[in-house]
């Protein structure tokens, strides 16, 4: 059973989650930050994501990674791998494959918001990686990286892995402040892997965000259930619309949740009553897409320099190395 270690103060979450709610629903347009999907039913829905046929971005960045992980484990050297945003890291195994295999590999630090994706990848890495220590972390990344002490468990080189392109979860700013916080912690031998995805034909990034199946627009209207669950909110899950745009200035993909009639509704441990306009659309997410030039132009502002970039064979994704310059 995998052990868990909690790096925000207790009432963290119940705190943030109430600020942000506040500032975005009173806010015009009105918005919600995406680190709220992850409950353990939201956690769940993005593994549904991750296997849908629209979804092409995991299966790119998996064949990268099965191509590359040997160089990655050799230019690293890790003794640790910590990975930001780890999720059921499914797609890492062939990080951790690949440097048991040169033998250097002491720890894995996997941190996420979910704790119920962090037990469950515990425990699975755990039956099939019995010898590797699993030092589960539940942090926000924006808040504590959760990365462990130079001097203690995080001693030797360390890699760093945020992927899955959760950067472009982030809007500009944000990923520029960061990424320098990444870059402050880490010293002289360690290194730091990006997945990013690539922008392509806008019908092809719409149907990744707007699949058949409707998986995506179930797991966009989860973090309504987590306001109901958590704030004692009213939402009408059936009186808002999954919506995706591809917004072709800012080169990302805005994920919108509209509202069907107009509604008022309640969250009450917010003392806060909101009204939707018949048709209001509010944004839950952006998920940009990145060009070669611009990854490595955000990471040099941050202060790295990118050793390699790779992408799969049809070019839909990336993969960076980078070292602190
Ligand atoms: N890396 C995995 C999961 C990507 S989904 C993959 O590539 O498939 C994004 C993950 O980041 C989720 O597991 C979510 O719980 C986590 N996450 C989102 N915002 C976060 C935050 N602010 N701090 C820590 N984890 C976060
Ligand atoms: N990092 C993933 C991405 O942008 C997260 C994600 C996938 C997502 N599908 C989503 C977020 C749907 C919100 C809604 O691709």
């Amino acid at each position: 059973m995998t052990t868990v270690e909690h790096r925000l103060p207790p009432d963290y979450r119940a705190r943030t989650l109430r600020a942000d709610v506040l500032a975005g629903l009173t806010a015009t347009p009105k918005t919600l930050p995406p680190k709220w999907f992850y409950d353990a039913q939201g956690s769940a829905l993005f593994e549904k994501i991750t296997e849908l046929p629209e979804y092409y971005p995991t299966r790119a960045e998996r064949s990268i990674l099965r191509a590359v992980a040997p160089e990655v484990a050799a230019e690293s050297g890790a003794q640790v791998l910590v990975e930001l945003g780890s999720g059921s890291s499914e797609k890492t195994r062939l990080l951790l494959d690949a440097l048991r295999d040169r033998g250097t590999l002491r720890s894995y630090v996997p941190v996420d918001v979910s704790e119920s994706a962090l037990v469950a990848a515990g425990d699975a890495l755990a039956a099939d990686y019995p010898d590797l220590a699993v030092q589960a972390v539940e942090s926000d990344f924006e808040e504590s990286l959760g990365l462990p002490s130079p001097n203690g468990d995080g001693r030797g080189p360390r890699l760093v892995a945020f992927l899955g392109s959760t950067i472009g979860n982030m809007v500009p700013a944000q990923r520029a402040a960061f990424l320098s916080r990444v870059r402050s912690q880490l010293r002289p031998g360690d290194t730091f892997l990006l997945g990013t995805d690539l922008v392509k034909d806008p019908a092809i990034l719409v149907a990744a965000y707007d699949d058949s199946a409707g998986v995506t627009a179930d797991f966009n209207k989860n973090v309504l259930a987590v306001l109901n669950a958590e704030l004692s909110a009213d939402f009408d899950l059936d009186a808002f619309e999954h919506v995706a745009v591809w917004d072709p200035e800012r080169e990302w993909i805005e994920m919108r949740l509209r509202s069907t009639t107009v509604q008022h509704v309640l969250v009450r441990d917010l003392g806060l009553t909101v009204t939707f306009a018949d048709g209001e659309e509010m944004r839950t997410e952006v998920s940009a897409k990145f060009r070669r030039a611009g990854v490595e132009a955000e990471l040099a502002a941050a202060g790295f320099t990118m050793r390699s970039w790779w992408t799969d064979s049809p070019g839909q994704f990336g993969l960076s190395l980078s070292t602190p310059a």
